[in-house]
């Protein structure tokens, strides 16, 4: 089952036609899923916030309208909805327990206006054990290729298994981005370095990875690209002729630590496309 995550905003309902149409790939159930916030109004932090039921109706509302939208551009996909009341990244956190994957918009109704990211997709995002698929609401033509970003950590390899797959049931090329730098030590003239050798170990990372999947995957075709940049530039550039970026939540950098990798959180506030991001 597939969980989408809805409010009302236009962010969810590309979320939710991205999600319809990977129920279709996938041949799974759909469900959308509204939280009804109430918490405000219990504590009477807001004196201004509506009141429980008219919150209700609201998400009533968002749901009827999100299946409508499903029923519309996906028929045959087998939905269902459900209004549960709790802070919202709880509440989807739980729904999707059992899910193959959570979808969300990148913004919602609430947040300022300049904000890239709203604070549910920011709390959801690299948190739970599904992968969550984070979709903006700006309308974009497909290009017919899907690009995971690999490290050289052992954690980002179910990012690149679940690119695999995406790229296999879009029959999409996959695009293995392996962005790199040069610890800053090797411009000091004592360092004896041999970028050849570095350059070559770089592509050997990304063959050695691509190797291990390509074998259940051999329909896909990949490009295994190695680029000396900043990872987190060099997937937003190459977001603009994606169809899905892949990343993991974590990197080398954050092992271990309950925050988002850097690079993860710089495509997710920058890139265009629809964002993964999947758990070690
Ligand atoms: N109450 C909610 N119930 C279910 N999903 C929600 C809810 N609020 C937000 N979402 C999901 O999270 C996405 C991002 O919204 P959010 O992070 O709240 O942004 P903002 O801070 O701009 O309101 C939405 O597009 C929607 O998919
Ligand atoms: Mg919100």
């Amino acid at each position: 089952m597939i969980i989408v995550g809805v409010d009302g905003s236009v962010a969810s309902r590309a979320a939710v036609e991205w999600a319809a149409g990977d129920a279709v790939r996938k041949r799974v159930p759909l469900r959308i899923v509204h939280a009804v916030d109430t918490s405000w109004y219990q504590v009477g932090r807001r004196p201004d916030a509506a009141p429980p039921g008219t919150l209700l109706r609201e998400g009533r509302r968002a749901l009827r309208e999100a299946e409508a939208l499903v029923r519309e551009r996906q028929p045959s996909v087998e939905v269902t909805t459900l209004e549960v009341e709790g802070e919202p990244a709880v509440v989807l956190r739980e729904q999707a327990e059992d899910a193959v994957e959570l979808v969300v918009g990148s913004r919602g109704l609430g947040g300022f206006s300049g904000a890239l990211l709203g604070s549910v997709s920011v709390h959801v995002a690299g948190h739970f054990r599904c992968p969550v698929v984070v979709v903006r609401a700006e309308r974009r033509p497909a290009h017919g290729e899907v690009v995971a970003g690999v490290d050289d950590s052992p954690e980002c390899e179910p990012a690149l298994a679940y690119a695999f797959e995406q790229a296999e049931l879009r029959g999409a090329a996959l695009r293995v981005l392996h962005a790199w730098r040069l610890p800053v030590h090797a411009f000091a003239p004592e360092a004896a370095y041999d970028l050849a050798e570095v350059r070559a170990s770089q592509h050997r990372l990304v063959s050695d990875r691509v190797k291990a999947l390509s074998h259940d995957y051999p329909q896909v075709i990949v490009i295994e690209d190695v680029q000396c940049a900043l990872p987190a530039e060099a997937l937003t550039a190459a977001a603009e002729r994606a169809d899905l970026l892949v990343v993991g939540s974590h990197g080398r950098g954050a092992l271990g630590s309950a925050l988002l990798g850097s690079v993860s959180r710089g495509v997710l506030h920058h890139a265009s496309c629809p964002v993964a991001v999947v758990c070690a």
